[in-house]
């Protein structure tokens, strides 16, 4: 798979799609000083580009023919400012949308801050992308369940021509794990002789399941030298981070850190000192703050990676930007695999209930429900917003018209049924996204039950 990275930065998004197996062969960002850190450590492929000049950009990705654009446009705008007042950056989402629906790739990935959501930008996006044929799932994550000891909370929008809404939203829950990362699985792997150093390993219980989750980031390499940093942060048991919007200045290193700022490697202000959040573990005087590497590891940025810039802001500033690799990563093995046809998206189980309302005794709706799990399996996972494509594609399937005759029946009438359930949840939040329907016309129906 072929990828555009807009608005890249020094590339977290690069890293962790190309560690899935993605190529990106193309990427940009207006700032010179990230396109540089981008081509000292992933490659030449990164240009110094302002993505406003549509007219020119345009028809150069369009030439490229990606299978996929992916980026994280800028977000301060939402972060800071109510639906009214956004501004230059939000407008950023909306150049993202015109490049994307122009150029029209199978693929698409859209990282954005929670708050985005809500904004006028992204109800614009979204409706040029509905226009222009996306299914769409929209998936608030928490960097933290995918491989990254940090809870930082960001929308990820995936979207594929032709799907329907919310086709891989199971997937990504599915890839997420039983618990969040804490600094401890992260960092305290670093102790190499547990039973002659000073600093505390995980309980022997809680040792594999830490082994798990850091499997998703990879093993350290066997000569790897623990740093005095990492031993010194697991030593203290405790780190500060300024807090935003009044929360907690310390946690320990048995939770996620929260969300890396330019800041993070601040020391806590006296004002801090004299007025410390009253459900801080430990004084904030005598904790440990991340450096500017841990900030960056803890990133996804890998430990070989190397920051050129002329001030430690400008290298904060990149390190906080990015979206964390493991995160791009967890994301770009869900896309690969669905279009392998590996999975499938799930049925939930409120299609039991809702098939028993509409007459079927329990037995049947079981039987309807595998069914329609047969028939996207022989879809290969696909989803189609238009169910006459869906049941063309389902005939067309090798090997499908040898189905005893009752089978084929049972497929067709699975997959219209699963379509009538899905369109009557979506027409409940209808007035909330108009586009987001599922067409059942009258030529579909007669499809579906053509034997
Ligand atoms: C949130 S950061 C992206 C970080 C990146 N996804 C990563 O993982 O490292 C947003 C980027 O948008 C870039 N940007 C802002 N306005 C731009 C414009 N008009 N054209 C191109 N890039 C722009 C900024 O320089 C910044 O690097």
């Amino acid at each position: 798979m072929r990828a555009v990275e807009l608005f890249c930065g020094a590339g977290g998004m690069s890293r962790g799609l190309i560690d899935a197996g993605i190529q990106v062969i193309q990427a940009y960002d207006a700032w010179p000083v990230a396109v540089e850190n981008y081509r000292h450590n992933i490659g030449p492929h990164a240009e110094v580009a302002d993505l406003k000049n549509l007219l020119s950009i345009i028809p150069e990705i369009a030439r490229l023919a990606p299978d996929m654009i992916c980026g994280g446009p800028p977000c301060q705008d939402y972060s800071l400012a109510g639906r009214r007042q956004e501004g230059e950056n939000a407008s950023m989402t909306i150049a993202f949308a015109i490049i994307a629906t122009a150029v029209r790739p199978e693929w698409i990935i859209m990282e954005n801050v929670i708050q985005a959501a809500k904004s006028q930008a992204w109800a614009d996006a979204r409706t040029m992308l509905k226009r222009a044929g996306y299914g769409l799932s929209e998936s608030r994550t928490n960097a933290s369940l995918y491989g990254v000891p940090q809870s930082r909370r960001r929308l990820i929008v995936t979207a594929r021509l032709g799907e329907r809404d919310g086709f891989l939203q199971s997937a990504i829950a599915a890839a997420s794990s039983m618990r969040p990362m804490t600094l401890r699985d992260f960092f305290a792997p670093v102790v190499k002789n547990p039973e002659t150093s000073p600093v505390r390993r995980l309980p022997r219980s809680r040792e594999k399941e830490a082994s798990e989750i850091r499997g998703r980031i990879g093993a350290f390499p066997e000569n790897r030298r623990p740093h005095p940093d990492d031993i010194a942060l697991v030593e203290n048991g405790f780190v500060y981070s300024r807090p935003v919007r009044g929360g907690r200045g310390v946690r320990t290193i048995d939770e996620p850190y929260p969300t890396v700022t330019r800041t993070s490697w601040e020391r806590p202000a006296p004002k801090y000192l004299s007025n410390p959040h009253p459900d801080d573990p430990a004084p904030a005087a005598s904790t440990f703050a991340l450096t500017r590497d841990q900030a960056s590891r803890i990133q996804g940025f890998p430990e070989d990676w190397r920051w050129i810039a002329r001030t430690q802001r400008d290298i904060l500033q990149m390190i906080a930007n990015a979206v964390p690799a493991p995160l791009a990563k967890a994301i770009g093995e869900i896309i690969l695999a669905r279009q392998a046809g590996q999975t499938i998206p799930a049925i939930e189980g409120r299609f039991l209930d809702w098939l028993e309302r509409s007459g079927h005794r329990r037995t049947i709706a079981r039987n309807i429900k595998s069914s329609a799990m047969r028939a996207r399996r022989l879809l290969d996972g696909r989803t189609y917003a238009d169910l006459a494509r869906e049941l063309a594609n389902l005939d067309a399937v090798a090997g499908f018209a040898s189905l005893p005759k009752n089978t084929r029946s049972d497929l067709r009438r699975a997959l219209l049924l699963l379509a009538e359930f899905e369109a009557s949840k979506k027409s409940r939040s209808k007035r909330r996204c108009p586009l987001a329907s599922i067409e059942t016309t009258p030529e579909t129906l007669e499809l579906a039950n053509a034997a």
